[in-house]
């Protein structure tokens, strides 16, 4: 099958990790304040997620908030999280195109009406199985570790689990990503070289992608690019 634009053969990565950085700067440069930047990079969220989808990308993720976020001037966080609300209710357009939507974080500091519209989202699109859109909400991949090992240590003092059986499988089996592949490839767009504490698990044997086109910017043709990239990059998985 040729995928899109890409040449027949190309390795499309199975999961694509984004970061979409830049949104500030973008709005920056235009002398508008940072939420234009924002509303423009959810934007590029919406159309970048349905080209994952015709390139074959089997599952998608977004750092769209993360924990460290909340440092943010209030009427930022506010804004990105009316952005949130917003979304929330066009993904629905996603189910119509049979895309299972998830979300990692923890969710218990985010707003009662966002948890809701979150569950009934993931609840409604999880028999679909074209793509699985996953968004990063209050996410840390230190927090999301922790996380796991609270779950488990929480069985060992319940006198289910051994301590001496916990292994590297148990605390991915923990994680929020449980049933969720490891990233094969991380796009950073802005110019920063950085993880920024995302998926540190997952995406420990991830190919990075990085440009400087700023997020709003970010195009279709832009992840194609990404994508032949990865296709011709040699993964050895610690092997030779
Ligand atoms: C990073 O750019 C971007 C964020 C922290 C927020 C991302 C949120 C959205 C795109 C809003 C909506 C998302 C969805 C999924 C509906 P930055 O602000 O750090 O940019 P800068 O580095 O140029 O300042």
């Amino acid at each position: 099958m040729v995928k899109a634009n890409l040449p027949e053969g190309t390795r499309v990565p199975c999961h694509v990790g984004v970061i979409m950085d830049g949104n500030g700067r973008w709005a920056k440069k235009r002398g508008l304040p940072r939420k234009f930047g924002h509303r423009e990079g959810a934007k590029t969220f919406r159309e970048i997620t349905r080209h994952a989808k015709r390139l074959g990308i089997s599952y998608i993720t977004y750092y769209a908030f993360s924990t460290e976020n909340w440092k943010r001037p209030q009427d930022e966080v506010d804004a990105i999280m009316e952005l949130f609300e917003k979304y929330l209710d066009e993904v629905r357009d996603f189910i119509e195109e049979n895309i299972r939507v998830r979300f990692i974080g923890d969710r218990s500091k985010l707003s009662e009406s966002l948890q809701r519209k979150m569950a009934s989202v993931e609840e409604d699109s999880k028999n679909f199985d074209s793509m699985t859109l996953v968004l990063a909400i209050n996410y840390g991949g230190r927090d999301e570790i922790a996380h796991s090992c609270r779950v488990l240590a929480g069985k060992v003092r319940r006198g289910e689990l051994e301590p001496d059986d916990i292994d590297t499988e148990l605390i991915e089996r923990n994680l929020y990503t449980e049933e969720i592949p490891p990233v094969d490839l991380v796009i950073r767009p802005s110019g920063e070289q950085r993880l920024s504490n995302f998926m540190i698990w997952q995406a420990a044997y991830a190919e990075f992608y990085y440009t400087n086109i700023l997020w709003p910017d970010f195009k279709g043709s832009d992840l194609e690019a990404a994508v032949l990239d990865y296709s011709e990059r040699n993964r050895r998985f610690g092997g030779i």
